[in-house]
């Protein structure tokens, strides 16, 4: 299934990861914020219950505390996926993290796994993160990795994704929700998304 999360606050904030002027400093600060607010959908049927610890208000109640149900890993997909973490942990500093090495044979543009590491959590759910989703290669493979080792639970954040990526991820994973903030147009020739962003891993890194 996919969700393509609309707002206008997180058209403004593309526009500017879009832009090719736009730095290193402010392409993260983005990509962060973005991330933020895309976990108002990704996680609005997350269940919650009162704990036993309690607190006092200003006026004086005495209240439980709020907790989640869930509990939740959140994976990125390395390199750039990382640059979502930050946006995600400040919505939800109780998720811990693990991570999935992933990188592109440029050539073939075959998903290529050099690392798998998932902290050790009863029945999480996974939330695997990635900013391009591209022939969707690598989030195919990153999902067939969390499966391998039991993870069932399983749902992908993408910002920008096409159609291509879209159906090889419902083709291989029919059960895995996606999330993107946009569903641009195609690929070109070299893979890379039209219009998307250029090479997210090296603008959030600065490596190019
Ligand atoms: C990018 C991106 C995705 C992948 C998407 O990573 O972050 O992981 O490409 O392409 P796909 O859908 O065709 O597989 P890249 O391989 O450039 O590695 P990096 O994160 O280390 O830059
Ligand atoms: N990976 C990227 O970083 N950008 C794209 O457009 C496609 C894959």
């Amino acid at each position: 299934m996919l969700t393509v999360i609309k707002h206008p606050l997180i058209d403004v904030k593309l526009s500017i990861m879009r832009d090719e002027k736009t730095h290193s400093k402010e392409f993260r600060e983005s990509i962060n914020e973005i991330a933020s607010f895309m976990c108002f959908e990704v996680f609005k049927d997350l269940k919650t219950h009162e704990a036993a610890e309690t607190y006092r208000t200003p006026t004086g109640y005495t209240l439980h505390r709020v907790k989640l149900d869930d509990k939740i890993i959140i994976v990125p997909i390395l390199r750039a996926g990382i640059g979502l973490c930050d946006g995600i942990k400040n919505m939800i500093p109780t998720a811990r993290i693990g991570h999935i090495g992933m990188y592109r044979n440029e050539e073939t543009l075959e998903p290529v796994e050099y690392y798998f590491k998932l902290p050790e959590v009863k029945n999480p759910l996974v939330l695997i993160v990635d900013p391009m989703l591209a022939t969707g290669g690598s989030a195919v493979a990153a999902i067939t990795a969390c499966k391998k080792r039991g993870y069932t639970n399983i749902r992908l954040m993408c910002l920008v994704g096409v159609p291509q990526g879209v159906e090889a991820v419902e083709k291989a994973h029919p059960d895995v929700h996606i999330y993107l903030a946009s569903l641009d147009e195609k690929l070109n020739e070299k893979g890379y998304i039209i219009p998307g962003l250029g090479d997210a891993g090296d603008r959030i890194f600065g490596t190019k």
